[in-house]
């Protein structure tokens, strides 16, 4: 029985493991993360997956600056994400964090480099 059990967690440990690597989780460094846990960030956002929130990752695909991303916490546009539910805005995070979370949040666009992510969907029908 014992035995079992030990087999089942080694299983279940490289299942994780597997997965784990198949989609390469974000590990988000611990001075950001205590900010985005004190601005409540996570409970809708994943770096990597989709929760109430898109993925940071698609977010920083859409090559917004830094500052712009701040505004967008304080204002989100929720046109931006066709199929999400708006988000709420959340004004009384501090400038500073927000500029931290936003030049992080930029960062994750490592990976896509070689194809230059399309600009946002922002039709010119001036
Ligand atoms: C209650 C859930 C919720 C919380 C909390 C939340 N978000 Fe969001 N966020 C969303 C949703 C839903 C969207 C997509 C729709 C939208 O933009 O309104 C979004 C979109 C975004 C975008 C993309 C904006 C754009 O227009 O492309 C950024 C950046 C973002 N969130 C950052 C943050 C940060 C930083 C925090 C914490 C300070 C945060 N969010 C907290 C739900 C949330």
């Amino acid at each position: 029985m014992k035995k079992t059990f030990g087999m089942l967690i080694a299983v279940a440990l490289t299942a994780v493991i597997f997965v784990g690597k198949a989609q390469a989780q974000t590990v988000i460094p611990e001075d950001v993360k205590a900010l985005l846990q004190k601005n409540i960030c996570l409970a809708c956002h994943n770096p990597d997956t989709r929760l109430v929130g898109p993925p940071y990752k698609e977010v920083a695909k859409k090559k917004y600056t830094d500052a712009q991303i701040v505004e967008l916490i304080y204002e989100p546009k929720p046109e931006h994400w066709p199929g999400y539910p708006p988000m709420a805005a959340l004004k009384n995070v501090p400038k500073d964090e927000a500029l931290k979370i936003a030049a992080w949040i930029n960062s994750l666009d490592g990976g896509s480099k070689k194809a230059p992510a399309k600009k946002p969907a922002t039709k010119k029908k001036a």
